[in-house]
């Protein structure tokens, strides 16, 4: 255990700042720690008992965005598909996000046979688990003309969830009583009508999934530029309506293995990444021939 002078008060209050026990247990100023014990076995409520709280040193550690991309005929009007390419640093990051960025990696090495109408735009983002930090930084630091060639933003985020089902981002936010933070822009309704329509042709059931503000999609939809997306379920627990639907298993999460170590290769659901790239590949195939079905 790492001393770095930082204790716990008697109370069993961590008063000194976030880090991490020694079991990786993660603390935060002031979160009540009773109950825990620690490297030498005593309870931090009991009288005279102290912690020695690891608190890492403050370092920097650059991530960058990588971005591809494909012209087309009209370079004016550029199509986007993105997923971030970092993980947690608990695990691999395998169904999150390996399965997107995956996924966007057989399409890029497909357009080598396509001379696109439109411009094709790639991006595995950075820093997604840090707060969206790769994504907005590329869009803020585009300009409003940079902006108004983007015809519309297709995100992928965990498509190949374990106990998966397939779900369609919400483009006209039919499918909710609270309304996200932001109005979701003009367009994102077609782009879910291309993909349930895919689905419908293939013959798999198919929900929506809410523009929660949780993923790389935030900065596009902030800006006004019309997004979609496919996500196949993270932390929430599947319904027993569900399992009915789309089998796996109810009272499990859809990912029982997100943010974790075992993240692993072993954690995909590989014909649900099957389902998915399909879906993709139409999504952004169909998208470089015309967009006018989003913007008109
Ligand atoms: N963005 C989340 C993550 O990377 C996953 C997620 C997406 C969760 C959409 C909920 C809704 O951890
Ligand atoms: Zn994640
Ligand atoms: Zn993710
Ligand atoms: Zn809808």
């Amino acid at each position: 255990i790492f001393n770095q002078g930082n204790t716990a008060d008697r109370t069993g209050l961590i008063v000194a700042n976030a880090g991490t026990l020694n079991d990786g247990t993660p603390i935060t100023h002031g979160i009540p720690v009773v109950g825990a014990s620690y490297d030498d076995g005593v309870a931090l409520s009991q009288a005279g008992s102290t912690a020695h709280v690891f608190v890492p040193a403050p370092e920097s550690r650059p991530q960058k965005n990588v971005i591809a991309e494909k012209t087309g005929v009209n370079d004016d009007n550029v199509v986007m598909a993105g997923a971030h390419l970092d993980s947690v640093e608990a695990g691999p990051g395998i169904n999150d996000n390996g399965s997107g960025s995956a996924s966007l990696l057989e399409i890029a090495q497909n357009l080598s046979k396509l001379q696109p109408q439109n411009t094709i735009r790639l991006a595995w983002w950075a820093a997604e688990e840090d707060g969206l930090l790769g994504s907005e930084a590329y869009v803020a630091g585009l300009s409003q003309e940079e902006k108004d060639r983007i015809a519309l933003y297709l995100n992928f985020d965990m498509v190949a969830s374990p106990n998966h089902i397939f779900m369609v981002y919400d483009g006209d936010e039919s499918g909710w009583d609270a309304p996200a933070g932001v109005p979701i822009p003009e367009g994102s309704v077609q782009i879910e009508d291309l993909f349930e329509s895919y689905f419908t042709w293939a013959g798999v059931p198919y929900d929506d999934a809410q523009f929660s503000g949780r993923s790389d999609y935030q900065a596009f939809i902030e800006n006004d530029i019309p997004a979609g997306g496919l996500f196949t379920g993270a932390e929430v627990v599947k319904t027993p309506e569900q399992e009915a639907i789309w089998g796996g298993v109810a009272g499990e999460s859809y990912d029982q293995c997100y943010h974790q170590a075992c993240d692993t290769i072993d954690n995909v659901n590989v014909a649900a990444l099957d389902v998915n790239i399909d879906a993709i590949a139409l999504a952004v195939l169909a998208y470089s021939y015309s967009t006018e079905s989003v913007n008109g």
